[in-house]
């Protein structure tokens, strides 16, 4: 306990702990609090769908059909029809032949990176004798998302951080492996960092050295490709070595998270992911919600177009500004700051003129890495976005 209480007054004495701030309605992107209209560039909330009636009322019906939890979990009594459905729909849209869901995204990333690894494990314990002693390993970007750390962590099976969307450095590492089953992992869209995965050429190295590679598209799914689709879509890239992991949490307004694979890995992981079979899922009312989102995406295209036309408003603003903008390909937008002080001194300056901007400092990046982040949506204004860079222009001159 002594312990504990000693790390808590060092935590509290940090002057660049950033307050959390507690809204008292969700951000769809202006949001209330402290009995003021504020405006959010941090939610992923990003084309609004949260708040929308439609999902409301489909979420509202599920409720009253269903009730409001599933005491169950998926391997016993809490299968569902509508999450069968929700799991064919995802499949679709990732192209793939099945989809497996999860109480939320963190989950499925913990989940399935330790059960591509143990399954076999776990099999022998059953009688099964696998033909050969397969040794997998991991080949993961460094600014890879927190839960894909974990979850490779959780597998035991040895790992290689390849330096940042870097291809000649991940094939060096594939080259110097000798396991039989290499796993390259990939956030798809970074979520401190704003830059896409070089997935054509990651594809390549993956032919070339027989490797699954496993893309993380919780921030891509919804918002990039023609139909929202994805990464992937955004590449045009379809492949049997791909899985696919995305969250039901950001651009689809509710929570919950995915993978999508081939049929034959999906048989797999209901048989040996425990964070599948040994857990709760999403509740019904979400699952019917999300089924909604993804008619909204295909059928609401202007949210979609009014998202990237946002994006695009707020880069030139900035550029013109003449801030050096860390990347301008995704609706995640950074500025470097560098220095955290200095990073969560512009957030709260911001805050206090009524925009809500995430400060991105260590340990979610590394120690003088800091950066503001700005997330664009598909309601925000002209006129907010404008007012925004000029408050920045004010809060952070020029150096
Ligand atoms: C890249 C990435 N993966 C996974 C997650 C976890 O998703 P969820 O919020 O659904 O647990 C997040 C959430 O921030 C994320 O940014």
């Amino acid at each position: 306990m002594r312990e504990l209480k000693e790390l808590d007054a060092w935590l509290t004495s940090r002057d660049s702990v950033h307050e959390v701030l507690a809204p008292s309605t969700l951000p769809d992107p202006t949001f209330m609090m402290d009995g003021r209209e504020m405006v959010s560039f941090s939610t992923n909330n990003y084309l609004a769908l949260a708040t929308s009636p439609r999902m409301k009322a489909r979420a509202h019906s599920a409720l009253e059909l269903y009730g409001i939890g599933n005491c169950e979990s998926r391997l016993l009594g809490g299968n569902l029809e509508i999450y069968n459905q929700l799991e064919d729909r995802l499949a679709g849209i990732k192209r793939k032949e099945s989809a497996l869901l999860f109480a939320t995204g963190y989950l499925a990333n913990l989940g399935v990176l330790p059960a591509l690894v143990k399954s076999g494990q776990l099999a022998r314990a059953f009688g099964y004798s696998p033909s050969t002693n397969w040794k997998h390993a991991f080949f993961t970007d460094e600014f890879n998302h927190l839960s894909i750390r974990e979850g490779i962590r959780a597998s035991r099976a040895p790992s290689f951080a390849y330096r940042h969307v870097d291809m000649n450095d991940l094939e060096q590492k594939l080259l110097a492996s000798t396991a039989a089953v290499k796993i390259i992992v990939s956030d798809g869209v970074f979520s401190q960092h704003g830059d896409i995965v070089p997935l054509p050429d990651m594809m390549v190295l993956a032919e070339r050295h027989d490797a699954v590679v496993y893309i993380d598209d919780a921030h891509g799914t919804g918002v990039m490709g023609m139909t929202g689709a994805g990464t992937s879509e955004h590449f045009g890239i379809e492949s049997p070595r791909l899985i696919l992991m995305g969250t039901l949490s950001k651009a689809y307004g509710c929570i919950g998270g995915f993978v999508a694979t081939e049929a034959y890995v999906a048989r797999i992981l209901r048989a040996g992911c425990s964070a599948y079979g040994f857990t709760s899922t999403l509740p019904p009312d979400q699952a019917a919600a999300v089924l909604e989102a993804i008619d909204m995406v295909q059928d609401e295209p202007e949210r979609r177009r009014r998202l990237w036309e946002n994006q695009r408003h707020f880069v030139l603003r900035m550029q013109e500004a003449g801030f050096p903008l860390l990347a301008t390909q995704t609706p995640i937008v950074p500025l470097f700051v560098g220095d955290e002080g200095e990073s969560t001194r512009i957030a709260a300056a911001l805050r206090a003129v009524g925009f809500h901007v995430d400060a991105i400092i260590f340990p979610a990046i590394g120690p003088g890495q800091s950066r503001l982040r700005f997330i664009m949506n598909a309601h925000h204004t002209h006129e907010q976005i404008d007012r925004l860079v000029e408050e920045v222009k004010r809060v952070m001159p020029a150096s």
